[in-house]
């Protein structure tokens, strides 16, 4: 009995911690934007192989909205599904996990671009 509501107070005490640490009112400008031209801008601009091979452009909010060749890559309120979120985050193949051959986002990044996309990929 006492272990239960030990192991509760301490997931509950997690959560609350990863709450008050989240990013909130990401801004595309100020946050996204800068990330993208990090790790992300030098494949995926008209020129580059990541946009010849899949159509994506991140150079602007309007392209990166488009999506791809096949379609949206990001889908508002939604960074579960969204491709951009599963590439970065290495839900997908690893032989597909963004940037291409280039490490891995920080957590941080990574946490600022999924909490944009929640709060409905913006141009703020
Ligand atoms: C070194 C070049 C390079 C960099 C840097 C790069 N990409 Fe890519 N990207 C590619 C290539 C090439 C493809 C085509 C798919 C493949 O061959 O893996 C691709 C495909 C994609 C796709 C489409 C996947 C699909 O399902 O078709 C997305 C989304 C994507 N990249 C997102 C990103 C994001 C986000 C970043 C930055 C964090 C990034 N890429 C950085 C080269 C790059």
């Amino acid at each position: 009995m006492f272990r239960r509501i030990g192991v509760f107070g301490g997931s509950l005490a997690v959560l609350v911690l990863v709450a008050a640490c989240s990013p909130r009112d990401v801004s595309y400008r100020a946050e996204v934007q800068p990330i993208l031209q990090k790790y992300c801008l030098d494949c995926h601009v008209p020129g580059g192989a990541g946009f010849a091979a899949s159509g994506f452009d991140m150079s602007s909010h309007e392209s990166l909205m488009k999506g791809g060749t096949y379609g949206p890559f990001v889908i508002p309120g939604d960074p579960f599904t969204s491709t951009l979120n599963m590439l970065v985050e290495g839900r997908a193949d690893p032989s597909i996990r963004m940037p291409h051959g280039r490490g891995t986002l920080t957590d941080r990044e990574i946490e600022i671009l999924r909490v944009w996309v929640q709060e409905g990929a913006k141009n703020n």
